[in-house]
């Protein structure tokens, strides 16, 4: 038994030795469809990789720069993982040979910015995670080549800013995850071309502002996350303006301004019926201060009552000052009368006494 396990595994060793050339610290795997090089101390590239390599995993090594054109002696690579390095630059076109490549994964890396040319050649990329980097901003040139992309990973870095149409050729976006970034407000056409969108994560912005018509291109979305924003009040119409069949929108962890307007707010979008508020009854109000830390679905009944009050004072307050204006002038009416009556009665003795 233990001779049969040594003998398979002088195989594998003879295997290995005698397949193409695999890279010190790598392993070749799968006829060499496979080269896994994980953990092994990469400052740079390795320069011999198989030809026929598909899936080429470099993650947990220690590159910091990706050249131009330097993985062209790969060019059936599928999946390229090169997570958890120390990557802060890539150059324009360093992926541009690679056009078969569908997966690419630079997460935890410290890129903080992509040049124009960033995403040359990768049509047939369709996911894309830049996740936990350092970006900072979002043009419109450095995703334009990727028009069959469905998933794509920004989350946890520092972008505050978004150009008009920097997903301007992501017809086939499915998922967009912005969650843990630093932006400030949503403005019309950053998501023109969305139409394929189904999920946009927001959640852990800093947004206070969606202007009205930002949300209109996204005629797929069936979850919108805004969780965990700067949002204090809401406009209805924001939201009412995404024409889907049902979408379903997070909003919980943002302060609240709960006043009669939000409530009126609300309520409105509560009885569009293709709109979901999943955690509606887990907002929480930020101000007034006396309503701080309630829950809005306790207090919304009662956010207008104070409107409603002062709305009736000041309706009983006008009709008592009409009716005693009313009634003043009748009395002085009356008053004139009887007085010019008295005169007359006057003038009459007057003339008697002569
Ligand atoms: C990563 O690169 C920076 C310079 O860009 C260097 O200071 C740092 O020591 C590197 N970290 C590791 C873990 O290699
Ligand atoms: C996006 O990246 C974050 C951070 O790396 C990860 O936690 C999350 O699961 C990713 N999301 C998707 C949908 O892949
Ligand atoms: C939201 O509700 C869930 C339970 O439904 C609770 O665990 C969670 O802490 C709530 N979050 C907030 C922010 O209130």
């Amino acid at each position: 038994m233990q001779y049969f396990f040594l003998l398979l595994l002088l195989m594998e060793v003879y295997a290995k030795s005698n397949s193409s050339p695999c890279e010190t610290g790598c392993e070749c795997r799968g006829e060499v469809k496979m080269t896994i090089c994980v953990r092994a101390f990469f400052t740079q590239l390795p320069s011999s990789i198989p030809p026929s390599t598909e899936l080429l995993d470099l993650s947990e090594n220690q590159l910091t720069f990706i050249p131009e054109k330097s993985l062209q002696m790969v060019r059936k690579l599928r999946v390229l993982l090169l997570h958890d390095n120390n990557i802060s630059a890539v150059a324009d076109g360093a992926f541009s040979q690679l056009e078969f490549l569908q997966k690419l994964d630079l997460s935890r890396n410290r890129i903080c910015s992509l040049g124009e040319g960033f995403s040359l050649g990768l049509g047939a990329l369709r996911e894309l995670l830049l996740s936990e980097n350092q970006l900072r901003s979002l043009d419109s040139k450095t995703f334009m080549h990727l028009d069959g992309l469905q998933r794509l990973n920004l989350t946890d870095n520092a972008i505050h800013s978004i150009q008009m149409r920097s997903f301007g050729s992501m017809s086939t976006l499915r998922q967009l995850h912005l969650e843990g970034n630093k932006i400030s407000s949503l403005n019309n056409g950053i998501f023109s071309m969305l139409r394929s969108l189904e999920v946009l994560n927001l959640q852990g912005n800093r947004i206070t502002r969606t202007e009205e018509g930002v949300f209109k291109p996204l005629t797929n979305i069936a979850l919108l996350n805004l969780a965990h924003n700067h949002l204090s009040t809401v406009y209805f119409k924001t939201f009412l303006s995404i024409h889907t069949y049902s979408t379903h929108i997070l909003l919980e962890g943002n302060p609240w301004n709960c006043d009669c307007d939000l409530q009126r707010e609300f309520r409105k979008l509560k009885s569009v019926q293709r709109l979901f508020l999943d955690d509606y009854h887990n907002l929480s109000c930020s101000a007034p201060p006396e309503l701080e830390n309630y829950h809005l679905m306790d207090v919304d009944t009662e956010l207008c009552i104070a409107e409603t009050v002062t709305v009736l004072v000041i309706t009983v307050t006008v009709v008592t000052t009409v009716l005693a204006a009313m009634v003043m002038a009748e009395r002085k009416r009356k008053k004139k009368k009887n007085s010019k009556h008295w005169t007359q009665q006057g003038d009459m003795s007057d003339e008697s006494e002569n």
